[in-house]
Order: C-alpha cells, then sequence, then structure tokens
C-alpha cells in the first residue's frame, strides 16, 4: 500500500498558512455594517435588557465617539434606527425636519463627512402607534395593512432621509412596490445618487423580538404576517427579488441570515450581478449571547464561524450587532 492514498486531502490542512493562504471565504471590516440605535430625549447611552453590550445612543458627542471608535476598528458603515418620542398613526415623526433620525444623520455627515457610509432603515414602525410597518386602515371592524398609502408615507420618509444626508436609503417594510416608489421620488427632487438597499427578502421571524424591545416597535395587534414573508418558503424569494430589481434596488438582502443560508445562496446564485446583504438579526445575536454569558460557547470562535458561513452561504456584507467585536478579531488574526 506504500504510495496510497495518493490524494490527501489534508495536506491542504497541514498548517495555518496552508489553511489561510487555501480558504475559500475571507472576512474584512470591509464587510462589516453597524447597526446603531438612536433614541431622541436622552442624553446619556441607555442599555437594552434583551441586547446584552448593546445600547441606544442619544444624538450628541457620545454618538459621534461610538462611531469613531468603530471608524478605529475599521467600520465604515453604519444602519441607523430611530427611536421616536412621539408617535402616532401616520408616522409623522419618521419624515419630520427634525426626527431623530433626520438629527442624527445630519450629525454625523456634518461630522464624518465622506469617511463614513450612513444608511438608514425605512419604515413606520418604530413612529406609529399600532408599531405596523405600513399604514393601518378598516373595512367594516376587521384592519388591515393598506399597501398603496403606506407607499406614499415611505417615500416621505426616504426622500427626508436622503434630505438628512443618508447615502442609502434601506426600505424594510415588505410593501409591495416601496422600492419603486421610492426610487422615483429619490429621482424626482434631484437624489437619483442616492442607493437603495433593499430587505427584499424579509422573513416573518420570532428572531426580531429582542430589536423590538429594543426599538419599542412591536406591533400593538396583529403580527407581520400578512406582509413578511413565511419561513416554509425559499423560492418565492426570487420573486421578491426580481421585482426589487426591477424598481431600481442597488443593493439587495436576505433577513435573518444565520437561519436563512439557503436563501442567501439561492439569490446569490440567481442574481450574482448584485451586490448581497444579509442581516444576523437581534435574536441570532442574543442567543449567542445567552450561550456566551451560561460559558455554553466560546464567543469569539462562535460568532467568527456563523459570520464565515454567513459569508460562505454568499453575503457580499453582513449587518451585525457583533460588528466591533469581530473587527477586533480580524485585526488581531482570525
Ligand atoms: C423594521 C425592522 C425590524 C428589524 C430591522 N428593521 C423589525 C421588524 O421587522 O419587526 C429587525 C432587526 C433585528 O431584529 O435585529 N423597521
Amino acid at each position: 500500500m506504500k504510495g496510497y492514498p495518493r490524494v490527501r486531502p489534508r495536506r491542504l490542512r497541514l498548517n495555518k498558512n496552508i489553511r489561510d493562504t487555501t480558504a475559500e471565504t475571507d472576512l474584512t471590516p470591509n464587510n462589516l455594517i453597524l447597526p446603531v440605535f438612536v433614541k431622541e430625549n436622552i442624553t446619556t447611552p441607555e442599555k437594552i435588557p434583551s441586547m446584552p453590550e448593546i445600547l441606544r445612543y442619544p444624538v450628541n458627542d457620545l454618538l459621534v465617539k461610538f462611531i469613531e471608535e468603530n471608524y478605529e476598528k475599521g467600520i465604515r458603515s453604519v444602519i441607523l434606527f430611530g427611536i421616536p418620542a412621539f408617535k402616532d398613526n401616520f408616522a409623522t415623526s419618521a419624515f419630520s425636519k427634525d426626527g431623530v433620525i433626520q438629527k442624527a444623520l445630519r450629525l454625523l455627515r456634518d461630522t464624518f463627512g465622506e469617511k463614513i457610509l450612513l444608511i438608514a432603515d425605512e419604515c413606520t414602525d418604530e413612529y406609529t402607534s399600532h408599531g405596523h410597518c405600513g399604514i393601518v386602515n378598516y373595512r367594516g371592524d376587521k384592519y388591515y395593512i393598506d399597501n398603496d398609502e403606506s407607499l406614499k408615507v415611505h417615500a416621505k420618509i426616504a426622500l427626508s432621509q436622503a434630505e438628512a444626508g443618508a447615502d442609502v436609503i434601506a426600505p424594510s417594510s415588505m410593501m409591495d412596490g416601496v422600492v419603486g416608489a421610492i426610487r422615483e421620488e429619490l429621482d424626482k427632487n434631484g437624489y437619483s445618487d442616492t442607493l437603495i438597499m433593499s430587505y427584499s427578502v424579509k422573513y416573518a421571524s420570532v428572531f426580531y423580538s429582542p430589536f423590538r424591545e429594543a426599538a419599542n416597535s412591536a406591533p400593538a395587534f396583529g403580527d407581520r404576517r400578512s406582509y413578511q414573508m413565511d419561513p416554509r418558503n425559499s423560492f418565492e424569494a426570487l420573486k421578491e427579488v426580481s421585482l426589487d430589481v426591477e424598481e431600481g434596488a442597488d443593493i439587495l438582502m436576505v433577513k435573518p441570515a444565520h437561519t436563512y443560508l439557503d436563501v442567501i445562496r439561492l439569490v446569490k446564485q440567481n442574481f450574482p450581478q448584485y451586490p448581497l446583504a444579509a442581516y444576523h438579526v437581534s435574536g441570532e445575536y442574543s442567543m449567542i449571547k445567552a450561550a456566551v454569558q451560561s460559558g455554553w460557547l466560546d464567543e469569539r470562535r462562535t460568532v467568527l464561524e456563523i459570520t464565515f458561513s454567513i459569508r460562505r452561504a454568499g453575503a457580499n456584507m453582513i449587518l451585525t450587532y457583533y460588528a466591533p467585536k469581530i473587527a477586533e478579531w480580524i485585526s488581531e488574526g482570525v
């Protein structure tokens, strides 16, 4: 049996240098997008019980300092979520010139200029008393989410975010036609260079629960299953993506990430010419944190393995609450 086996896959695993030079997937801070909660009417950062180590920031120098620290770690992209002091049925504070997100965008744009890519989450749920991602209407005593009325509001929010300095608008409502409605409104008003990163494939997921506590945005009645995708479906994702592409989306997104790796792969294979983002969401974050806090999993190895698996599935960029930590770990060598 001398000289057998001739093919030995283990040769490529012999030492770290061989493994590193032949690795199929890499991870750099350029792949990371940092989600940031900004809250109106607070002066110091607030803890979020369901998301250990994540804070809600006031729109002041403490927010600037946090972004600066992340910039030093190599993170160049942030996505902002606003938590307003005032809610109504029409998400008025989402498109007010002095809304929390508009103030945060202006502050960060003035401070950082082009150094940071500013992405604005575009939705109504944090800004409405009912907590839905669109306008609620009634047929008799039965409520429904009025798609076409919602489009007008989403277009208005997007425009006010672009005016406040957002580079990228990220519609997360899953309303039909929302990307086209926003594209048209932006173009009509001279913002044809503002990008759209669409939450094209967003599932009705339990893994958003900690975020809803963080952003105080849980629906007051009903749920989101009449607009977010059914977790049993994958091929339907291609229909959602095709529509967003036709309507002018620049960047696509699948959300959640770790539980939907098959969908990430499917979208990347069918639309390889579009940059694809994946959102490692709040519940995915908190699950890891809980296991780490119990001493059951090693944080660094767990997060890196999961993040690599999202990259391996086909995501170009990853929205993750772990971005600051991942950037640190990368600089120490993964
Ligand atoms: C809607 C929005 C949500 C998330 C991002 N954008 C909440 C939802 O759809 O209920 C969830 C993000 C996360 O869980 O980390 N504005």
